[in-house]
């Protein structure tokens, strides 16, 4: 079985972060994203992963060394300076992905359990050129919305609906099933949406279908996402009681290899410190997560804040919610951040 995952965008909502990373390698609990996908699919069967990417987005994968877990991996690469949405970049791997039998396409930026078996079986039994897993949300207007006639037909795909126009609370969970016919529909070398152009297409000629799941689903689009996606697998794989007699730590808080810190300092609950990250005396950091390499000053809060690799938070400082220091960037000492700033790589404040 092939899958197609989509990880060439530009991630723009997780600025400043995305500047110096892509998307799919955010660490979630200390391991990058596209891990974790690569893992999933392996156990789901799959046996060859094509990543649709950009030249940038290759160059840091190739740089992470990450485990295939067995998994045959190749590149399709968008033409230099013409993103092709999230519909091109399946043209344009036509030729990988071959029209023997249909295939499995993931956004990159999600954490699921849905059962890609499940999904395959699915479109397997229906008409479809392309089945949709579906997932129940209390707020979709954000989202792609499905609205289902019967035997799980979807008869209207709306992309971001105004709030209160939407049709129904399933939206698009970002894991589609396609049969090659799919090609037919996307023209070649151009950026085309899948959600704005070929899903509503489809709806019209009768020949989309809809796979509701349940179980965990999330994706890291935007910051608070994000926080929320570490939280979520804190639960199920945090350090169990990490124990010292100098510092505390709130459960649920995962520690990188190499971490230190320093004597009466705080951490979690439901705070992330990568590798190799060093904490001074009484500092506390919680719901936030901390890039491999930063350092954090002593007496510093830190409260629901995203701290960027090798970034520098002084001695005396504030960071508050919703605020993001990026990579190698400095705040300085006594520096007290607002909710919601951000700091660019490098810069310092
Ligand atoms: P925002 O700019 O914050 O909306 O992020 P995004 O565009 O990276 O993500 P979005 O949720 O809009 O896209 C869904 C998935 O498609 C993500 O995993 C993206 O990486 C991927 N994607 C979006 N645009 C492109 C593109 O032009 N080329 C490729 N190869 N992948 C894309």
């Amino acid at each position: 079985m092939k899958a197609i995952i989509l990880i060439g965008g530009f991630g723009t909502r997780l600025r400043p972060l995305t500047c110096t990373r892509p998307k799919a390698l955010f660490p979630i609990v200390n391991k990058p994203l596209l891990q974790w996908t690569l893992e999933k699919l392996a156990q789901g069967g799959v046996t060859e992963v094509i990543l649709a990417v950009n030249k940038l987005t290759k160059f840091h994968i190739k740089q992470q060394r990450l485990s295939k877990c067995g998994l045959k991996i190749k590149f399709s690469l968008d033409p230099p300076k013409t993103p092709l949405g999230t519909a091109g970049p399946i043209k344009k791997a036509e030729k990988i992905i071959g029209h023997d039998e249909p295939f499995l396409v993931l956004n990159g930026d999600l954490i699921t359990e849905i059962s890609y078996s499940e999904i395959l079986q699915s479109h397997a039994e229906g008409k479809a050129v392309a089945t949709i897993a579906l997932h129940e949300v209390e707020d979709p207007s954000r989202y792609g919305v499905a609205e289902l006639a019967d035997g799980n037909r979807i008869k209207r795909f709306i992309e971001k609906p105004p709030k209160g126009t939407e049709p129904s609370k399933l939206i698009n969970a970002g894991v589609y099933v396609l049969s090659p016919k799919i090609f037919e529909y996307i023209p070649t070398d151009k950026a085309v949406s899948m959600e704005r152009e070929v899903f509503p297409r489809l709806a019209e000629e009768k020949k989309l279908y809809g796979h509701q799941v349940c179980g965990l689903w999330i994706d890291i689009g935007k910051p608070e996402d994000y926080l929320q996606t570490n939280k979520m697998l804190l639960e199920s794989c945090a350090d169990k009681n990490p124990k010292s007699s100098k510092f505390e730590c709130k459960e649920p808080v995962a520690l990188g290899k190499g971490v230190s810190i320093g004597e009466k300092s705080v951490i979690g609950p439901c705070t992330v410190l990568g590798k190799n990250v060093t904490v001074g005396r009484n500092v506390q950091i919680r719901d936030s997560v901390v890039f491999e390499d930063a350092k954090i000053g002593d007496d510093t809060v830190v409260v629901g804040a995203l701290i960027g690799e090798a970034a520098y938070v002084g001695k005396k400082a504030r960071i508050s919610e919703g605020c993001i220091v990026a990579d190698h960037a400095k705040v300085k000492d006594g520096a007290k951040l607002h909710e919601k700033v951000s700091v660019c790589p490098a810069k310092e404040i």
